[in-house]
């Protein structure tokens, strides 16, 4: 019956903000989401992602600014917008000593299917997430990445035609997470269902999302495509070299090198990596600069690649810089998610002050 308009935005945040106490958990969110695409809500633990979920199921109210789900009010229509939306939390529960059938087939019945009903649906969806095998089994023996499937497919009992996910990948192994990822595909491209998925996994989460919201702090600081992103990333003055350059054969930089090139306008940032390259930041492009101060130093330039846009540096950018600054700031909960992005850190001497000031600049403040 409803006209499938690409463009229609079927979830739409305005200035929303979740304060607790003095923190801006979410901080003045804009936020479309259009019919039939994958949105990844994408950002460091602490970032305000649950959070905004949660309103957006009416679970908790907004402290101003509003949000709604196909005109629904998220607040006020909180009833009609559970109806309508299906909504898988960061930590899904189910009876452990009920067979995830059964649990499914309860969930219907609460939804007011009958039994027959219910069980015919429980049989549908769980073929739907290849849960069938272990349908039987008591829910309470499945591995993690069996009951985020459940979890999936108790969404489904209820047909809707958006789904919310609060880290699906959370805690998965990569061969579970890869599964999960691409039945999170299916779902939206095959039956055209608009999912929005939040997570700290920016890997895994870009290779489906149409578009990607970058949140950090409560703060919405990108959003689009990932190539769009890139663009936004220079347009906002950040500047990445990565440079292979030697004098007679050696390439360590003397002291007097580095100088002059930490002298070069805006340069925040210099540190050698692994392979020996040397790798310059700054908000302006520096690569004349570069170049010329090489030059005269009587160096050989032999790479220089001037990065910004692709994904690994929009992810270390954004994403490990916040979560250093977040275990300088306070030393609890960083997740297990956090440690790992923590590995992929590159050997630069980056310090936490050093890295607040770059997200300072980030933000704008
Ligand atoms: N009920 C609450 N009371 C106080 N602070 C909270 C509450 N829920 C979340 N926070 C804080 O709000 C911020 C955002 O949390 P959250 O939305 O859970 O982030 P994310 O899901 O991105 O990890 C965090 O600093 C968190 O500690
Ligand atoms: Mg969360």
């Amino acid at each position: 019956m409803e006209t499938a308009n690409k463009d229609e935005i079927v979830i739409r945040t305005v200035d929303l903000c979740k304060t607790y106490g003095t923190l801006k958990a979410v901080d003045h969110l804009n936020l479309e989401i259009r019919r039939g695409e994958i949105f990844g809500l994408l950002g460091p633990n602490g970032a305000g992602k649950t959070t905004t979920t949660l309103m957006l199921l009416g679970l908790t109210d907004p402290t101003s600014g509003s949000a709604s789900i196909e005109g629904l009010d998220c607040t006020r229509d909180s009833l009609a917008v559970k109806n309508e939306v299906g909504y898988l939390p960061d930590n899904v529960g189910f009876y452990p000593n009920m067979s995830g059938r059964d649990n499914l087939i309860f969930s219907g019945e609460m939804n007011g299917l009958t039994r027959e009903q219910a069980g015919e649906r429980a049989k549908q969806v769980l073929e739907r997430v290849g849960m069938t095998e272990a349908a039987d089994r008591d829910a309470g023996t499945y591995s993690r990445g069996m009951r985020q499937r459940l979890g999936i497919a108790d969404v489904l009992m209820k047909q809707p035609r958006i789904i919310i996910m609060d880290e699906p990948t959370g805690g998965l192994d990569p061969q579970a997470t890869t599964d999960l990822i691409s039945m999170i595909h299916d779902l939206s491209k095959i039956e055209g269902i608009t999912i929005l998925i939040s997570s700290h996994d920016l890997y895994q989460i870009q290779k489906i999302s149409d578009r990607v919201g970058i949140f950090v702090k409560g703060h919405m600081i990108a959003c689009g495509r990932i190539d769009e992103l890139g663009r936004q990333l220079q347009n906002e003055g950040l500047y990445m070299f990565d440079v292979w350059a030697d004098r007679n054969g050696d390439s360590t930089w003397d002291k007097d090198l580095l100088n002059d090139v930490r002298a070069l306008p805006n340069v925040k940032l210099i540190g050698r990596k692994v392979d020996g390259t040397i790798h310059v930041e700054s908000s302006e492009d520096v690569q004349r600069g570069l170049e010329e101060t090489l030059l005269r130093h009587n160096y050989t330039v032999r790479e220089m690649h001037r990065q910004g846009g692709d994904l690994d540096e929009i992810y270390r950018k954004y994403f490990e810089r916040a979560e250093a600054g977040e275990k300088g700031g306070k030393s609890n909960g960083r997740s297990k998610a956090g440690a790992d992005a923590g590995e992929k850190r590159t050997g630069s001497d980056e310090r936490p002050s050093k890295i607040r000031r770059g997200l300072s600049r980030i933000l704008g403040k």
